[in-house]
């Protein structure tokens, strides 16, 4: 389950990626745009303020978000999705890490696009940062280590589109509240610890959650109140 507010937090630092993604985006008066993985539509909203004459469109499978996110956005599976004849842009930002396959669907995109179109999207890969291993070492449920593919691997997946691939690692500064718990276990919560929560109970997830505060703290040293979170996030955005 998801749960809009928790995933809320730390707004500024979640949409910086999503936007230089977007401003990848050529394309000029599409006809349909569609947000897969759209979470509470926010950021869908502003894809309709810059294309005002397209049908735009938030796919999530989160009953949750999806009911945030509110009348325009429908409850889908990315995996289900197949591109209606319209549709000039597919963005996807921060949601296939939790799609197995996507690699392949990406493919598929690509061929069922009319041509022209734009796929933009956007993964984590931290994968292997201090706070994810440590959830991993701790986790009494399996995490996946390498959900992704790096900027290069994409590109061979879209191979016979014309591809524009980076790498970025924010530093994101992020403040150190008294009496709040860390912000890079506040951060997590809302994303990578979401399984091991929806398997554990309480009580079991209050000792998971105590035992990697410590890891947690101690890779992520508080500095004049902040805490310095390097996150790296591979983009792609392909022409057809
Ligand atoms: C980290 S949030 C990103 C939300 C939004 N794109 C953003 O940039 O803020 C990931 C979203 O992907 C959705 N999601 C995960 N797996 C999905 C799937 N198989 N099909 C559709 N949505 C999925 C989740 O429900 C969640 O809302």
């Amino acid at each position: 389950m998801w749960d809009p507010a928790v995933y809320g937090r730390f707004g500024a630092e979640r949409s910086r990626p999503f936007l230089d993604l977007v401003a990848r985006i050529g394309a000029e008066h599409p006809r349909a745009v569609t947000d897969l993985g759209c979470g509470p539509g926010d950021l869908t909203r502003t894809l309709a303020g810059r294309w005002p004459g397209a049908r735009v469109t938030g796919i999530d499978s989160s009953p949750e978000m999806i009911e945030k996110a509110g009348p325009g956005f429908r409850l889908g599976d990315i995996a289900d999705w197949h591109p209606e004849p319209d549709v000039d842009v597919v963005v996807t930002n921060a949601a296939l890490q939790w799609v197995p396959g996507h690699p392949e669907m990406l493919a598929r995109w690509a061929r069922e696009l009319p041509s022209g179109a734009w796929i933009a999207m956007q993964v984590p890969g931290n994968f292997d940062s201090p706070a994810h291993r440590a959830a991993r070492e701790l986790s009494p449920v399996e995490l996946r280590a390498d959900p992704v593919l790096d900027a290069a691997g994409y590109a061979e997946v879209l191979a016979g589109t014309t591809v524009d691939a980076w790498e970025t690692t924010y530093l994101h500064l992020l403040p150190a509240d008294p009496g709040a718990d860390h912000p890079v276990l506040r951060w997590i919560e809302g994303t990578a610890l979401r399984p091991v929560r929806a398997a554990l109970d309480d009580e079991r997830w209050a000792a998971f959650r105590a035992a990697l505060a410590p890891r947690i703290a101690e890779a992520y040293p508080e500095r004049h109140g902040l805490v310095a979170f390097p996150f790296r996030r591979i983009f792609v955005v392909a022409t057809t």
